[in-house]
């Protein structure tokens, strides 16, 4: 008998508020034109002021327990991903159970931005396997307007607001990858590449900080840890990329995507894509793609899915998981 985690049930929120990418050329020496070309990105969602990661944060988790057909007393466990919490704590997972009116169980963030998602998901999926957990709300949320430095035009531009959420349940499995769930995770980090990628201020300093980036750098990083991670966590499970049903990749750059799923042999039919909708939402991405492609009918249960990201840190890794 094999405890696995499987998908109960996806759901996502995002602000109201929709800004092209027109939008900054009020202000920046930039273009539509190159946004798109260079990223993907055509428009993202941007937080009112009054919105907080969360809120957006619940509002996902509601939509994910009412798709599983679930309440908050159902879940013992809360693991939120995200580099931009509320407050410096107490977590803003805490909050989210707090709003969930979860009165037991526990709740913890994740920090590993654009990786975090597949952190949580991998820490999910290890207190599910353990028997430390029976459900978990995993979820990405981020407020990363937050942090953006509104005149440097090589970041602001890319990214976006949001939040998505998981329901993970332990199910028994007969050990094969077959199994529904989790079938493997693989997951890296490499703090020698922290200049690449980081905030410059925060807790422990004077200010608050703008997110600083070395975009081409990580680019070039991206494709080559992304494809290889990816066989890794496959190769775990006993697979191949000719298994994929879908890769839902962190949407940070169309080129990334398109490289990453080449290297795997795969083409782009085969690739969850909703950077051009969202921009980058950190660790919110993957699970925001995940609800979205389900929506759009393109995850369906059965299907073999791995998700892939690489962030600050730097940190990256995947995860292969039976819908
Ligand atoms: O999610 C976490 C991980 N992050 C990522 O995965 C992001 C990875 N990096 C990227 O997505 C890409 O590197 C970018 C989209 C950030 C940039 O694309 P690029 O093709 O790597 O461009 P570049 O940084 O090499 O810059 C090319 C030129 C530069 O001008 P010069 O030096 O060639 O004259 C930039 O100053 O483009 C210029 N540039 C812009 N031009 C118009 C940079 N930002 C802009 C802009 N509008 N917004």
């Amino acid at each position: 008998m094999t405890i696995r985690a499987v998908v109960k049930g996806v759901g996502h929120y995002l602000p109201e508020r929709v800004v092209p990418n027109s939008h900054f050329e009020e202000t920046l020496d930039t273009s539509d034109e190159w946004i798109r070309s260079r990223s993907g990105i055509e428009r993202r969602h941007f937080a009112a002021e009054d919105e907080t990661t969360s809120m957006m944060a619940t509002r996902a988790a509601q939509a994910a327990l009412d798709a599983a057909g679930l309440t908050a007393a159902d879940l013992d466990t809360i693991i939120l991903a995200t580099s931009t919490a509320d407050l410096t704590f107490p977590s803003a997972a805490t909050m989210v159970q707090a709003n969930l009116g979860m009165t037991s169980g526990f709740a913890f963030d994740i920090q590993a931005v654009c990786a975090g998602f597949v952190f949580a998901l991998s820490n999910a999926n290890a207190l599910i396997v353990s028997g430390q957990a029976k459900r978990v709300l995993v979820i990405g949320a981020e407020t990363f307007s937050r942090i953006m430095d509104w005149s440097d035009r090589s970041t602001c531009v890319l990214f976006g607001d949001g939040a998505g959420a998981l329901i993970l349940e332990a199910q028994t499995g007969n050990g094969t990858s077959d199994d529904r769930g989790i079938l493997a995770t693989d997951l890296h980090s490499d703090g020698r590449h922290r200049d690449l990628l980081y905030v410059d201020g925060g807790v422990g300093s004077r200010t608050t900080g703008y997110l600083r980036m070395q975009g081409n750098q990580v680019f070039r990083h991206a494709v080559e840890k992304l494809a290889s991670t990816a066989r890794a966590s496959l190769a775990k499970a006993g697979l191949g990329a000719d298994d994929i049903d879908w890769i839902v990749p962190h949407q940070a750059n169309i080129r990334i995507i398109q490289g990453t799923a080449k290297k795997l042999g795969l083409s782009m039919d085969r690739v969850v894509v909703t950077v051009q909708d969202h921009g980058n939402t950190s660790a919110a991405s993957i699970p925001l793609a995940l609800s979205v492609g389900h929506a759009r009918g393109q995850i369906k249960p059965g299907d073999l899915i791995v998700t892939e990201a690489i962030g600050g840190g730097l940190a990256w890794g995947s995860v292969v998981l039976r819908w």
